[in-house]
C-alpha cells in the first residue's frame, strides 16, 4: 500500500529578535500583558529594510529539508506553498520559490489556508501521491508578517502575536505494509466567520482595489481580528477535530506520543491540553520563542521537536491540530516508523 512519509524537515527563522519589551517602544503594551494573554516572550522578524519575502525564507528552509531528505531540487515532482503573506499579490510564492531553486517547469501550487496551511498542504500532497500524480512533493509554509502589521497602539492586539519564519517538509510516496506516514486527516472550513480574522486590502470586490484614504483613515490594509471570537471557536473545535482525526486513524488519544498544535496562543493550547487530559510531556509548544508564524508554525515546531529528540523519528505517533482564519480548522495523525 502506498503511504506518504516525511523524508526531511527544515526551518528558517530570520535573525532580528523582537522581544515584548522592544514592542513597548512602538505601542502601549507590556511584557506582562503579552505573556499572560498569549504566552509569547519574543518573535523574530525579517530585516526592517525589507526585500525579504516568504519565498526567501522558504528557500532556506527548503534547502535544509532537501539536504536531510537526500534530494536535489530536480527530484521534486511538485511544490505546495502555504502562506497568507505572499511575496507579491500574484503570482504565488510557490512559483518564485521554484525559480529560486533553479527549477524550470516543476509545478508549484499556492494555498491560502492561513494557520491550517500545513494540514491542507499535506492532505493535498497525500492525495496527489496516492493518486500517482506526483511522488515527491516539497511542502513549504512561510510567512513574513512583520511588514504588514500595524505596530502602533491601534494594532497592538494583532501585532504582538505574529512572527516571521518558514518550515519545509519533503514528502514521498512509499510502498509499505507498515502502518506509517500520514494515517488520517480531517479538514474543515466555515466562511461564515471570515470577517473575524482577515486582511481586506487590496480587494478585487472594490473598485479601485485600494485608495490612499483607506490606508490613512481606516487602516484596512492591516489584519483585523476578533480575538475572543477566534479563541472561543478554538476551544470548541480543536477537541472535536482531534477526536475526528483520531477516529479516522482508529486510534485513541492514549495511542498518541505527542501532540503538536498550531502555535496561535499558548492559552488555547493549554486549554486543549486540559480538555484532552494530556501530561506536559505529550504536548509541544514553542510560541514563547517564535510567536505565531501561521503556515510555518507546525513545520517549525516539528523540526524543533525532532532536533530536541522529543520526536523519535524511528517510532513516534503525532497528532497535529490547528485552527485559524477562514475559519479553517483541521487535524492530522502522522506516524514515524523505521
Ligand atoms: N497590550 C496591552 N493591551 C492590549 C493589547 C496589547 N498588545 N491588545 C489588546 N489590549 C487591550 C484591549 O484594548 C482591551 O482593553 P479594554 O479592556 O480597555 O478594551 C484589553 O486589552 C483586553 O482585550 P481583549 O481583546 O479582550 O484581550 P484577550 O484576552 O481576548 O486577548 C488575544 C487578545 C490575545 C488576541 C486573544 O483573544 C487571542 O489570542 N485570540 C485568539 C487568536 C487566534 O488564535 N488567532 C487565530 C490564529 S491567527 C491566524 O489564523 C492568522
Amino acid at each position: 500500500m502506498k503511504r506518504t512519509v516525511i523524508k526531511g524537515v527544515g526551518r528558517y527563522i530570520p535573525e532580528r529578535l523582537v522581544t515584548n519589551e522592544d514592542l513597548t517602544k512602538y505601542m502601549d503594551t507590556s511584557d506582562e500583558w503579552i505573556q499572560q494573554r498569549t504566552g509569547i516572550k519574543q518573535r523574530y522578524w525579517v530585516p526592517e529594510e525589507g526585500n525579504v519575502g516568504a519565498s526567501d525564507l522558504g528557500l532556506i528552509a527548503s534547502k535544509i529539508a532537501l539536504d536531510r531528505a537526500g534530494w536535489v531540487p530536480e527530484d521534486i515532482d511538485m511544490i505546495i506553498f502555504a502562506t497568507l503573506s505572499p511575496d507579491i499579490f500574484f503570482p504565488g510564492s510557490g512559483c518564485l520559490l521554484q525559480y529560486k531553486l533553479g527549477l524550470k517547469s516543476t509545478p508549484a501550487l499556492d494555498i491560502r489556508q492561513q494557520c491550517t496551511g500545513f494540514f491542507y498542504g499535506l492532505a493535498t500532497a497525500d492525495a496527489y501521491i496516492k493518486s500517482g500524480m506526483a511522488n515527491r512533493i516539497l511542502f513549504v509554509g512561510a510567512e513574513v508578517h512583520s511588514t504588514g502589521l500595524d505596530i502602533s497602539t491601534r494594532g497592538r492586539d494583532v501585532a504582538v502575536i505574529f512572527g516571521d519564519g518558514a518550515g519545509a517538509i519533503c514528502l514521498e510516496g512509499v510502498e509499505t505494509d507498515k502502518n506509517e506516514g500520514i494515517l488520517s486527516s480531517a479538514l474543515h472550513a466555515s466562511g461564515k466567520y471570515a470577517d473575524k480574522l482577515c486582511l481586506e486590502l487590496p480587494a478585487s470586490r472594490l473598485n479601485p482595489r485600494i485608495k490612499p484614504e483607506w490606508l490613512v483613515d481606516d487602516c484596512r490594509h492591516f489584519p483585523s481580528m476578533d480575538g475572543q471570537a477566534i479563541f472561543k471557536q478554538a476551544l470548541v473545535k480543536l477537541p472535536q477535530v482531534a477526536k475526528e482525526t483520531l477516529d479516522k486513524a482508529g486510534l485513541e488519544i492514549g495511542d498518541i506520543d505527542l501532540v503538536i498544535p498550531h502555535q496561535a496562543n499558548l492559552r488555547i493550547n493549554q486549554a486543549f491540553q486540559r480538555t484532552m487530559n494530556l501530561p506536559d510531556e505529550k504536548i509541544f509548544n514553542n510560541i514563547q520563542k517564535f510567536g505565531n508564524t501561521t503556515a510555518a508554525s507546525i513545520p517549525v515546531a516539528l523540526d524543533e521537536a525532532i532536533e530536541k529528540n522529543i520526536v523519535n523519528v524511528n517510532n513516534c505517533t503525532i497528532l497535529f491540530i490547528g485552527l485559524g482564519a477562514g475559519l479553517t480548522w483541521a487535524g492530522m495523525v502522522y506516524r514515524f516508523l523505521n
